[in-house]
């Protein structure tokens, strides 16, 4: 079969594309990094053009709290910028107050992930929870160390938390010269030279770099160039040694060091996503066939963010694209619902930033506007064959609410509601025995998603809602049904039934579930990271 002159494009411009997320904890430094990135492509001719100049969160938080303010959910797009010749597209995780499903489900979409720890903090809470989202699905790491320039942990200690804590053997291809608060350069693994970095005023411009030899760093740095060099080596005797196939099958991660602050690394960070991260792969479909990238136009819906514009009422459905080459105001097929969908409007979205987007192709995001027909986890292609990709996976909340109507008078309205922001994954809706259909639990990753969900009940149905919050925090699936009245017995704990019929038992925390399983050690419980997708 010829393939059309478009297709073979496709293909080709997917090999020029890496799409990634980064995963960290609040602080640190993911929205400096994004704008260093962005400057050292110099899409962006001073700092400051994405995130605001003066207090460099400034205009991000400003935006999100002005969409917080009118109960909508967060922006969460990509980021599109030209490298070398390597388109890069970097989707935003949405991972502060507002942490919820739509950070994981960015998951979904990105071929990797670089892992951004703060250099004193090491591995923090929301930066486990996301990486076992990457674990889960297969997603390669490279992970980049912060906030290098104050003082922080010793390089060795991070290295080893990362294969205590999560089994992540570290690869680093970058060693810090001067511990943390006197960073001067690192020794590049590769060639053994040492990269030294000149400060630049407020961090404003890309930093300067200066490559000196072994022996020139060691009369420069002296005992500080010895110690690295020394651990460098420690690391690749046990076990570091950078082996690209092992970043591929996320069994290990290359490390890098820097400060995002002062650019420093942020280039050895780009190389790295341009030389070695995985360009968009053909997606596998429900009948776990791979689209070929050069197939048909195809998408999937990752994300559906109602209300940006509350004058329009309006609804953004961020898709990427798996195959083909999409062209604004192609119509394509809902796969869902086989409906076509006209895709006239089509935008790239990032913090307050829009532009229209006229052309994208596997590994891009698209914003489609007006799309309130479509859902998270709805396919949408052109052409032929038909395809279906799998829906999103569900994630482990660990929050937990008893919805009830505020006026008993709506309770239709009500009703409608829940199942439309249970539709579009706005919280996952779970039924408990307790309390029967009328009063229904939510649950949620991140508590704003309650917000946005009483938000939209009232505003969107007339059905202001009653939360009560319940007291839990740890779930688990129930194996064996039969066990269910274990559960419920327990005064710290309870079971609900989620849509797909899976029995979930919930904890007030883990020590209240270990006690219980310590009652019944025949009590079969498994862990909920991320199911189905
Ligand atoms: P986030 O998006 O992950 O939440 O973090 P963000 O980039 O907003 O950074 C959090 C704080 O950490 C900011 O300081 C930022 O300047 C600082 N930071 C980021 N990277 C580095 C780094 O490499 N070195 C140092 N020393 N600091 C870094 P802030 O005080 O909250 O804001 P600001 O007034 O300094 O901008």
């Amino acid at each position: 079969m010829q393939r059309s002159a478009a297709a073979v494009t496709a293909a080709e411009q997917a090999g020029r594309r890496r799409s990634f997320a980064v995963i960290s904890h609040p602080d640190a430094g993911k929205s400096t990094l994004t704008e260093a990135l962005a400057l050292h492509a110099r899409v962006i001719s001073e700092a400051g053009a994405v995130h605001g100049k003066a207090g460099r969160r400034g205009v991000v938080s400003d935006w999100m709290e002005m969409e917080r303010a009118r109960g909508i959910s967060i922006t969460s797009a990509a980021l599109q910028f030209e490298y070398h010749g390597t388109v890069i597209n970097l989707l935003d995780t949405p991972g502060h107050a507002d942490f919820s499903e739509d950070t994981y489900r960015v998951l979904s979409a990105v071929d990797s992930a670089v892992m951004l720890l703060d250099a004193a903090k090491g591995l923090e809470p929301q930066t486990l929870k996301l990486f076992d989202v990457c674990r889960h699905r297969g997603i390669p790491v490279l992970t980049f160390v912060n906030k290098w320039d104050r003082p922080g942990r010793e390089a060795l200690e991070l290295c080893d938390e990362l294969l205590e804590r999560i089994g992540l053997q570290p690869m680093p291809l970058t060693w810090p010269v001067g511990e943390a608060g006197h960073f001067r350069g690192v020794l590049d693994v590769a060639d053994g030279s040492f990269v030294r970095y000149a400060r630049t005023a407020g961090g404003a411009t890309a930093a300067d770099e200066q490559r000196l030899d072994a022996a020139e760093a060691a009369a420069v740095e002296g005992a500080d160039w010895t110690r690295a060099v020394e651990e460098a080596e420690l690391m690749a005797a046990s076990g570091g040694e950078f082996d690209p196939a092992r970043f591929y099958d996320a069994s290990a991660t290359p490390v890098l060091f820097g400060a995002a602050v002062l650019n420093f690394g942020v280039r050895h960070l780009l190389d790295l996503l341009v030389e070695l991260a995985p360009a968009p792969e053909p997606r596998i479909d429900v009948d776990g066939n791979p689209r070929p990238l050069d197939a048909d136009f195809s998408a999937f819906v990752f994300k559906v963010q109602t209300g940006m514009d509350p004058a329009h009422r309006d609804q953004v459905a961020f898709a990427r694209v798996c195959s083909g080459v999409f062209e604004r105001g192609m119509v394509v097929t809902n796969a869902t619902t086989k409906k076509p969908f006209a895709t006239k409007y089509v935008q790239q979205v990032f913090g307050q930033q829009r532009s229209t987007v006229d052309t994208a192709y596997p590994g891009d995001v698209i914003g489609l506007v007006n799309a309130s027909a479509l859902r998270v986890g709805d396919t949408l292609y052109a052409g032929r064959p038909a395809v279906r990709f799998p829906g999103l996976p569900s994630f482990a909340p660990a929050h937990f609410a008893v919805a009830r109507p505020a006026d008993l008078s709506r309770a239709k309205q009500f009703r409608k509601g829940v199942d439309q922001l249970a539709s579009e994954g706005v919280v996952q809706l779970l039924k408990s025995d307790l309390r029967g259909d009328a009063a229904p639990v939510f649950a949620a990753v991140g508590p704003m998603q309650f917000e946005v969900a009483a938000h939209r009940l009232e505003h969107e149905f007339s059905s202001p809602v009653r939360l009560d919050r319940l007291p839990y925090s740890a779930v688990r699936r129930l194996a064996d049904p039969a066990q269910r009245a274990m559960v419920d017995a327990g005064r710290r704990s309870e079971v609900v039934t989620r849509a797909d019929g899976a029995d979930l038992a919930l904890f007030e925390d883990e020590m209240a579930m270990r006690i219980l399983q310590r009652q019944h050690p025949e009590l079969a419980l498994e862990p909920l990271v991320a199911e189905g997708g």
